[in-house]
């Protein structure tokens, strides 16, 4: 049985198939709407959520398969000290296969380690992300129609953005990508992954400030949210929340197809004049989401058509 922790579970072959898997999704739905009749999936969220959650639930409901779960931690008998690794072992009797998001790094890893059931991590903390990993891959893959040969820009929240992590982890595989790392000096990429990761790879990267300097060499823009819920004080989240808007003014120093894409959700950092833009694409992305999570269920469950 397999689990999905990092996007490093999977080998560039794997992400191959299950990408593939999820353009053919795309084209051809009616294939699969009763690939997952009589499964279901649990979604064990106990942070909030609005893509993650719903784009999962859609997902099942697309292969025919049902879903059941809870959207809080309140709403579970967590709020009555019921522990993770206990909670797995119910879910287990309950459901085929599950998603969980939480907001203590390595939760799902405790969880997979008791689960007989495979589990999915849907966000651990400023861990990981992986199955946003899979909708970015997707997004740039079939509309850059290439996932090597690449210089990306990462903007905003670079040190507790887990969609920022997970997505360098995956993409130091590919040839020749390069990175240029766009933050305020408080909310850089942390250490641990530009040594164990971007080094180790021997992948160039760069960290500047200003977004604007970076702008005309990218391939690529991610822009991600200021991680409030992560910050200790307010006060600082305060003086970074509006560090960086892209506007429609800035995005004219972009090359003509280059993409702008971003996890979501967005709070000021996109202005909403940047939407009507060809290169915004994380409406797009969002969509993409659903077939891709729709491929990893099969995979995970082991489900051919
Ligand atoms: N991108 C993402 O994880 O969004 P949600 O927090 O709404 O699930």
């Amino acid at each position: 049985m397999k689990h999905l922790m990092s996007p490093l579970d999977f080998s560039v072959e794997e992400l191959d198939r299950i990408l593939d898997l999820a353009n053919d999704i795309e084209n051809h739905p009616e294939k699969y709407a009763h690939a997952c009749a009589g499964k279901k999936l649990a979604t064990l969220f106990y942070e909030p959520s609005t893509r993650t959650r719903l784009s999962f639930e859609a997902a099942m409901l697309n292969l025919g398969g049902s879903v059941l779960g809870f959207s809080s931690a309140d709403s579970s008998s967590a709020a009555k000290g019921e522990s993770v690794s206990d909670t797995i072992r119910v879910i287990s009797c309950y459901a085929d296969i599950c998603a969980m998001r939480h907001p203590k790094e390595g939760a799902p890893m405790v969880a997979a380690s008791k689960s007989s059931i495979p589990v999915i991590n849907a966000g651990d903390g400023g861990h990981q992300h992986p199955t946003q990993t899979l909708t970015d891959l997707l997004t740039i893959r079939t509309l850059k129609g290439r996932l090597n040969d690449l210089t990306i820009g990462l903007c905003g929240d670079l040190k507790f953005g887990r969609t920022v992590h997970s997505l360098i982890h995956a993409l130091v595989r590919y040839p020749n990508v390069r990175f240029i790392l766009i933050s305020p000096d408080e909310l850089r990429v942390p250490s641990y992954i530009k040594e164990n990761v971007l080094d180790k790879n021997h992948v160039p990267y760069q960290e500047v400030e200003r977004l604007e300097d970076a702008l005309p060499d990218l391939d690529l823009l991610y822009m991600t949210r200021v991680q409030k819920e992560r910050f200790f004080n307010e006060e600082d989240y305060v003086r970074m929340k509006d560090f960086y808007i892209l506007d429609k003014k800035k995005l004219e120093l972009a090359p003509a197809d280059m993409l702008v894409l971003h996890p979501l959700p967005r709070v000021n950092e996109i202005s909403v004049e940047v939407d009507e833009d060809p290169r915004a694409v994380y409406f797009k992305q969002a969509q993409f989401g659903v077939y891709v999570r729709m491929a990893l269920i099969l995979t995970l469950l082991g489900i051919e058509i």
